[in-house]
């Protein structure tokens, strides 16, 4: 048994993990693996024997003691297993072999609150735990994903060699992912898409943020794609292609890009495209619906990203849908506007929602942070979004650049560079929602979008007269305009004479 020879270890081999170990040998760095199941570990480990330079960096171990003991101290020990009870259940395994000081990195999906919880045990314990927010699926993790780590800054300070190594790269000038590592060859240069994002929970909260927005783009996409197809009659082939346009301007994404494939890949069973065979109900994991409970409880309206996690509900109920669509009616779909004017309203309609969902998801966390006392940086956290991530887009420069020029912004509406474009796209944004809601095609995300903007934008709104029902059925009292804030009053309403009191 040879001891201390790893510079960090990681329990877990799905193919994540896998994907992370080879990312993180690729690098220089030894690694030590652990599975559950010992088949597993020695089944990658023979798969990597071929493999240049990382055969002589990962180690396999089927005994957990001799593992950790071949972690160099303090121990760095990354966990990729399935997040829940799994994740306990490994810690408390581990438990008896570390020492003092040693540093778990749970890199899974987690809940926030569980990391957090997870945080406060393990350091009454001496230990260190970092949640790490790890995006970019299998691919990212194997070439360079987007992580968003928390714990203490000790911990960090520890793994922050290897974390900025394996992380996605940005240009420092043009911020675009720079693409191009092969296994055994890392990409070098640019900025890493990894920064410290502060204590306990904030890593995997941001992460959970990240996948709400992810929902809300995806969705938006949906719309879009959907609103050619019901109303312009194009087909897959043809959407992909706009697609790829899109690609090219202030829309570009990975998103946008997959889409773009997506679309135009023909069906390896039949005639036609795939997308057109593909069922339409969709799942989901959890994190959007982790996100869209998370602004309800802080009462935070982030109503375009609810409504994508709604919107993949209402999907999934395709057989009542079936029945309904054969009972409820809707208009026939009439249209006046050209081909050209309604792929552009649709674009438009596309960003304008988007600078929303992004809007409520940042304004999501400048609640949070001052919740759960945490200080987050926008900047850096759309930074570390830019490359990676699943949606890595151009657009998140400019989100960079607009907390850049006011760290304090209230709203990413009210930065310039988003305000003139909200401003310059509203009109043909309302023409596309007008068009989706006369001619019956359903645009839940785009609609939500547009009406949290009027909302948004309103001095004034109809919570008066919701105000003044609360007071007429449960005496919740009201306040009044011509009065400061604070001060409260309450109409006798059942009485005759609907006397005012002040309480
Ligand atoms: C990522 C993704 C990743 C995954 C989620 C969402 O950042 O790499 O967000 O975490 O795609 O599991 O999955 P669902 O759509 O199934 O909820």
């Amino acid at each position: 048994m040879t001891n201390q020879i790893a510079d960090i270890g990681l329990v877990g081999l799905a193919v994540m993990g896998q994907n992370l170990a080879l990312n993180i040998a690729d690098h220089g760095y030894t690694i030590a693996v652990f599975n559950r199941n010992p088949d597993k570990t020695r089944e990658f480990i023979a798969q990597n024997e071929k493999n240049e330079p990382s055969k002589d960096r990962v180690l396999g171990y089927v005994d957990l003691g001799e593992f950790v003991r071949s972690i160099k101290r303090p121990r760095k020990i990354v966990l990729l297993v399935k997040a829940g009870e799994a994740t306990d259940a490994t810690i408390n395994n581990l438990l008896p072999h570390l020492e003092a000081g040693d540093i778990i990195i749970d890199g899974g999906n987690a809940h926030w609150q569980d990391t957090t919880r997870r945080e406060k045990r393990l350091s009454d314990l001496g230990f260190h735990f970092i949640g790490s927010g790890v995006s970019g699926g299998e691919t990212g993790a194997r070439f360079g994903p987007s992580l968003m780590p928390s714990g203490t800054f000790e911990a960090w300070q520890s793994l922050e060699p290897i974390w900025r190594d394996i992380a996605a790269k940005v240009d420092a000038d043009t911020g675009k992912p720079l693409e191009g590592a092969e296994p055994g060859k890392p990409v070098k240069g640019g900025i890493p898409c990894t920064a410290y994002i502060g204590p306990n929970g904030a890593g995997h909260y941001v992460k959970m943020v990240h996948n709400g927005i992810e929902y809300i783009d995806m969705q938006l996409i949906c719309e879009a794609y959907w609103l050619m197809k019901n109303l312009l009659g194009m087909n897959a082939g043809e959407i992909g292609k706009i697609f790829e346009e899109w690609n090219q301007g202030e829309l570009s994404s990975f998103l946008i890009e997959i889409t773009g494939d997506i679309l135009q890949q023909k069906d390896p069973e039949s005639d036609g495209y795939l997308v057109d065979k593909v069922l339409d109900a969709a799942g989901q994991k959890g994190t959007g619906l982790w996100t869209a409970a998370n602004a309800l409880t802080l009462a935070i309206p982030a109503n375009a990203i609810a409504e994508a996690v709604y919107a993949r509900a209402l999907s999934a109920l395709k057989e009542e849908r079936v029945a309904a669509s054969q009972l409820l009616e809707g208009p026939v779909i009439k249209l006046e506007s050209d081909r050209a004017t309604l792929i552009e309203a649709i674009r438009n309609a596309l960003y304008c929602s988007k600078i929303c969902a992004y809007a409520q998801g940042f304004q999501l966390m400048a609640e949070a942070q001052i919740e759960y006392n945490w200080q987050l940086d926008f900047g850096t956290i759309a930074q570390l979004w830019q490359g990676g991530c699943i949606i890595r887009a151009g657009f998140l420069r400019k989100i960079t650049e607009a907390y850049n020029r006011d760290p304090g912004l209230q709203n990413l509406m009210l930065d310039p560079y988003f305000m003139n474009a909200l401003h310059a796209g509203q009109a043909q944004w309302r023409q596309a929602v007008s068009l989706a809601v006369a001619n019956g095609v359903s645009v839940p995300a785009f609609g939500s979008a547009v009406a949290y903007y009027d909302g948004y934008r309103s001095a004034t709104l109809s919570a008066n007269l919701l105000q003044a029902q609360r007071d007429f059925f449960g005496a919740h009292t009201y306040e009044r305009t011509d009065h400061p804030r604070g001060k409260f009053f309450h109409l006798d309403w059942s009485s005759a004479e609907r006397k005012q009191s002040e309480v």
